[in-house]
């Protein structure tokens, strides 16, 4: 299944797919943090998941090695979910935005935005957060930033930068008549993940629909 999407930001992720192996890629590696356990709490073993932006399938196959079922991992560039489809076949894996998920009517139990967020365009903040909103009767997202808002440069994406949305900025940007955090995680990244001069880690909010 293909869903409508920005053609350009498209054709720039299918170029990262296209020029590196998922396991050159600099978040290789750097899966869901399984121990988080108040988190997994929020998502039962039979709830169904969506795991947006999955990219090359790791966590999808990460969520499935766990004991989670009912998976699905969607990604807006199709060659990330053909190197998924290739990796880990017998698992479920669909090409769409999140955007067009949520356009589509898509909704599950839980959302699962992992790595994403940090990628999406100041502009596209709004838009991007209240999909996310749409998509799950709860959503985790989790993405890298710090204490001040900044833009670095991505080491992976043609010409890209990366964005580290402040967490004040992602709470006063999501649709609070739709949604409430209910917890939060700070996430230590890995120093190996060194490609983007990452210092500080990052955080994972557990939404809530209200
Ligand atoms: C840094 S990668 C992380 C991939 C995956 N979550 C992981 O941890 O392995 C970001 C992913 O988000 C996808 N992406 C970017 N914008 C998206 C959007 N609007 N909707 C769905 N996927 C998107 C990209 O194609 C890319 O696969």
């Amino acid at each position: 299944m293909t869903m409508s999407t920005d053609a350009d930001d498209r054709a720039v992720w299918d170029s990262v797919y296209d020029r590196w192996s998922p396991e050159e890629l600099p978040w290789f590696g750097v899966t869901f943090p399984v121990d988080l356990a108040e988190a997994h709490s929020m998502v039962g073993k039979l709830s169904r998941v969506l795991v947006t932006g999955c990219g090359a399938g790791d966590v999808v196959a990460q969520l499935f090695d766990a004991g989670y079922r009912n998976v699905i991992g969607a990604d807006l560039s199709a060659k990330g979910i053909a190197h998924a489809r290739r990796r880990f076949g017998d698992r479920c894996f669909v090409v769409g935005s999140t955007e067009g998920l949520a356009a589509s009517g898509w909704h599950v139990d839980v959302v699962l935005d992992w790595l994403v967020l940090h990628h999406i365009t100041p502009e596209r903040l709004i838009a991007y957060l209240s999909a996310l909103a749409c998509l799950g009767d709860t959503v985790l997202v989790g993405w890298l930033c710090g204490d001040v808002e900044q833009t670095v440069p991505s080491s992976v994406k043609p010409d890209g930068v990366v964005y580290w949305h402040a967490l004040e900025r992602v709470l006063s940007a999501m649709p609070r008549h739709a949604v409430r955090m209910s917890h939060r995680f700070d996430i230590a990244i890995n120093p190996a993940f060194a490609g983007l001069a990452i210092h500080q880690g990052g955080v994972l909010l557990g939404l809530q629909r209200v």
